[in-house]
């Protein structure tokens, strides 16, 4: 899917955008509870944003501390490279801004995903927000 923008987003101007994704995948397909969607990280983290034809397909952040999450592709959007592309864009800023390591908290369908993109597993499964997680980490 090479049509797609990706840019980095702005918490405050974006928001409905980020929200529409987010709201759609986690909230609604995942039912994850909003009171924990919505955290205390999201002022201070980088945003990310995948638009098509102007409307927002998927997005992604970046804490300072170097862990990714929130990564969301529309359902009838997936399986064309769309997430790898953001993960690689989102890793490419990491290390521009001088990260030397990202990790995340991968729900565990999704680990060959991230595992694709160079992650690797560390330490068992866990569970947050109702899911199992595995952490991986990928040196930049
Ligand atoms: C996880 C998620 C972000 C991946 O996004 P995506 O755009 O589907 O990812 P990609 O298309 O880059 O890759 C996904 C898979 O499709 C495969 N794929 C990539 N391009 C493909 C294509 N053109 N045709 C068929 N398959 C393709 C990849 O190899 C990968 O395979 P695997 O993970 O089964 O081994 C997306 O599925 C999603 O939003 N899921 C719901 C929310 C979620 O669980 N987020 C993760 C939280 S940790």
């Amino acid at each position: 899917m090479d049509n797609s923008e990706i840019r980095v987003a702005d918490w405050d101007r974006d928001l409905e955008q980020i929200r529409l994704v987010r709201e759609t995948v986690f909230i609604r397909e995942q039912r994850v509870d909003p009171a924990i969607e919505w955290d205390d990280q999201e002022a201070a983290a980088t945003h990310f944003l995948a638009f098509l034809e102007g409307e927002p397909v998927a997005t992604g952040r970046l804490t300072q501390t170097g862990k990714i999450g929130r990564m969301a592709v529309l359902p009838r959007y997936r399986k064309q490279g769309l997430g790898s592309r953001l993960l690689e864009i989102i890793c490419e800023h990491a290390r521009a801004t001088g990260l030397q390591h990202v990790f995340l908290h991968a729900q565990c369908h999704a680990r060959h995903f991230y595992a694709n993109a160079g992650f690797r597993a560390v330490g068992g499964e866990f569970e947050e927000a109702g899911i199992p997680h595995i952490k991986m980490e990928r040196e930049l």
